[in-house]
């Protein structure tokens, strides 16, 4: 079940930039693309936890400030020959605000097992 949060409009996430939206599960950082497309990973680095969202954004990918590994927007996979991988968050524009798939937000109780 995807449950949808409205963080912000487009246009107050800079172009090529990102912003740091904070959930229960750590940092979120939510990209702007040069065309308009927005992409949310978790705000760590698989490599040494750098903070993606610092990052610089080209294409569809964004490079790590600390080390420069290349993680795909999309799926938060690292370009060859860095393996590892950022999760994803859910993201959307719906006319002009972005909206995250924020879990953390759910109320429904998780069954013990
Ligand atoms: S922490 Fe991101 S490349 Fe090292």
């Amino acid at each position: 079940m995807e449950t949808w949060v409205k963080i912000c409009r487009v246009a107050d996430i800079p172009r090529l930039g990102a912003r740091v939206v904070k959930s229960a599960r750590g940092d979120i950082a939510v990209f702007r693309t040069a065309n308009d497309e927005i992409f949310a990973l978790m705000d760590r680095c698989p490599h040494k936890a750098g903070p993606l969202s610092q990052g610089i954004v080209h294409g569809k990918r964004v490079t790590c400030p600390l080390h420069n590994w290349v993680l795909e927007l999309a799926d938060g996979n690292a370009l060859a020959p860095d393996v590892g991988c950022a999760p994803t968050v859910g993201a959307k524009i719906d006319e002009e605000d972005v909206y995250l798939d924020m879990p953390a937000a759910r109320t429904t109780p998780v069954a013990a097992e």
